[in-house]
């Protein structure tokens, strides 16, 4: 039998950015994706393109038509890539009523809490791990919890899982509840230790590339002294390869407490620029308030913000303001903030970005940004990849990538199903997909040639 499989399935991905370039989605209404070993590993894109071209490039590769009888209408899509969602906030889902503050201490502490326990850290890895791939999430960073020793639970879990992580231990030292607290020396021994043992591990599924990622997580400024943000830039400029992320003015008050933490500061930022913490490899979250000198200088330091627009509706931050981002030169990806945000979906995701552009009031300081499907599918995908400086590896369907694809298959009868069947143009089919694809739709999902996830068969 051929290394090499050639998948037969409608797809649309977008190899560039749509906000840089107008015909950024490219589909193929009949299309062939050719995988085997390459220079992405051993499940590298070989070749795309219409089916039977690909398929004439290939006589030999063993044919995997994703259009069974039972999956007329299909739709096979780059891997979602999530670019804030919180390890141990699975179970704290759904805390409607409040604002972030009272929200952190209300709901979710006591439940971070409870990760000095190691069978509840791998309980909840794995619930966490399976909600990715079940929405056909392949690659996240991943904001992890203040035990270390659940992040070797976690870590361990991912290594299995064969998805893309990108996470590390929360660190704070103030301001939380004591059992949540370390200490700046402690920060740096137990990240270091962390790092040793799982940065740019390989997976089991034998892959000989590192799926596994260390990412330094001060929680957010409010919860971190400028001793222990000092000992995150040790570690980071100690790790080639390491990440940075952070939550970054999310709410109005937590910014009020900021500016008083930090009187030398010249803003919400600044107490991680002055730290040494912004770089290339550097995602903040939210960023709903930002000011014009803050994002003048995320673009100098071409870090990302993550967007989170479940999140900002259910706390109730606010408005991201995703124009003056774009206006700015900084570069924006999504996340889904679980269990701030409403679920693992960045198809929901994606929609809420959608809806919060059209609700947003005109005027200075706002301005809304007119988000298409393209844009949606651009935002869950490459631009995470971007945003994590994977996008050698991952993203969308070039030619030596890996083959991290998710695999869209409404149950027949359906709304979806119907809609993507009279759709009219491969537009109207993505904008179908964020408007009512969710989990119940995701049938199968590979990283790097690898399954990680097939929809389970209905229970007869
Ligand atoms: N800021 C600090 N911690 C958190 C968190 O867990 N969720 C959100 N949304 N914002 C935060
Ligand atoms: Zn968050």
């Amino acid at each position: 039998m051929s290394d090499r499989i050639l998948y037969r399935a409608p797809y649309l991905h977008t190899p560039t950015s749509p906000f840089l370039h107008p015909e950024a989605l490219k589909t193929e209404h009949d299309g062939g994706i050719l995988v085997g070993p390459g220079v992405a590993g051993k499940g590298t894109i070989l070749a795309t393109g219409a089916f039977t071209a690909v398929q004439a490039s290939a006589p030999d590769a063993t044919v995997h038509d994703l259009r069974g009888p039972d999956t007329r209408v299909g739709v096979l899509l780059p891997g979602f890539v999530d670019t804030h969602v919180h390890y141990p906030q699975v179970r704290v889902l759904g805390g409607l009523g409040m604002g972030l503050l009272e929200w952190l201490d209300r709901n979710t502490l006591p439940e971070e809490a409870k990760f000095s326990s190691a069978p509840h850290a791998r309980a909840v890895a794995k619930e966490f791990l399976s909600g990715l791939a079940g929405h056909g999430t392949t690659t996240a960073l991943v904001f992890g919890s203040h035990f270390a020793v659940a992040m070797d639970e976690f870590f361990g879990e991912a290594r299995a899982s064969g998805l893309r992580i990108v996470a590390g231990q929360v660190v704070s030292d103030r301001m939380l509840r004591p059992e949540l607290h370390t200490t700046p020396e402690r920060a740096y021994q137990e990240g270091k230790a962390l790092i040793g043992r799982w940065h740019g591990q390989p997976t089991e599924t034998g892959a000989a590339e590192d799926r596994l990622l260390y990412a330094v997580t001060p929680r957010f400024s409010l919860s971190a002294s400028e001793g222990i943000l000092d000992a995150c830039a040790a570690l980071l400029q100690e790790t080639p390869g390491a990440r940075f992320t952070s939550h970054l003015n999310e709410n109005l008050q937590e910014i009020e407490t900021v500016r008083a933490l930090f009187p030398q500061a010249r803003d919400y930022l600044d107490t991680y620029e002055r730290a040494g913490l912004l770089g290339r490899r550097s995602v903040l979250a939210h960023n709903v308030h930002a000011t014009d000198r803050e994002l003048d200088s995320m673009a100098a330091h071409h870090c990302s913000a993550a967007h989170c627009p479940c999140s900002n509706s259910a706390l109730g931050s606010g408005f991201f303001p995703l124009r003056r981002h774009l206006a700015a030169g900084v570069h924006v990806s999504l996340g889904t903030d679980v269990g701030g945000g409403t679920g693992f979906g960045m198809l929901k995701e994606g929609l809420q970005a959608y809806f919060m552009q059209q609700l947003m009031p005109a005027g200075s300081p706002f301005s809304p940004y007119p988000v298409s499907p393209a844009h949606l599918l651009y935002l869950s995908t490459l631009a995470g990849a971007e945003a994590l400086d994977l996008h050698d590896r991952c993203g969308d369907f070039s030619v030596g990538k890996a083959f991290d694809a998710t695999y869209l298959n409404p149950p027949v009868g359906t709304p979806l199903e119907t809609v993507i069947r009279h759709a009219e143009g491969p537009e109207r089919v993505l904008a179908a997909l964020f408007t009512l694809g969710g989990a119940a739709d995701v049938r199968q999902v590979w990283v790097g040639g690898d399954s990680v996830y097939t929809r389970p068969r209905p229970e007869s």
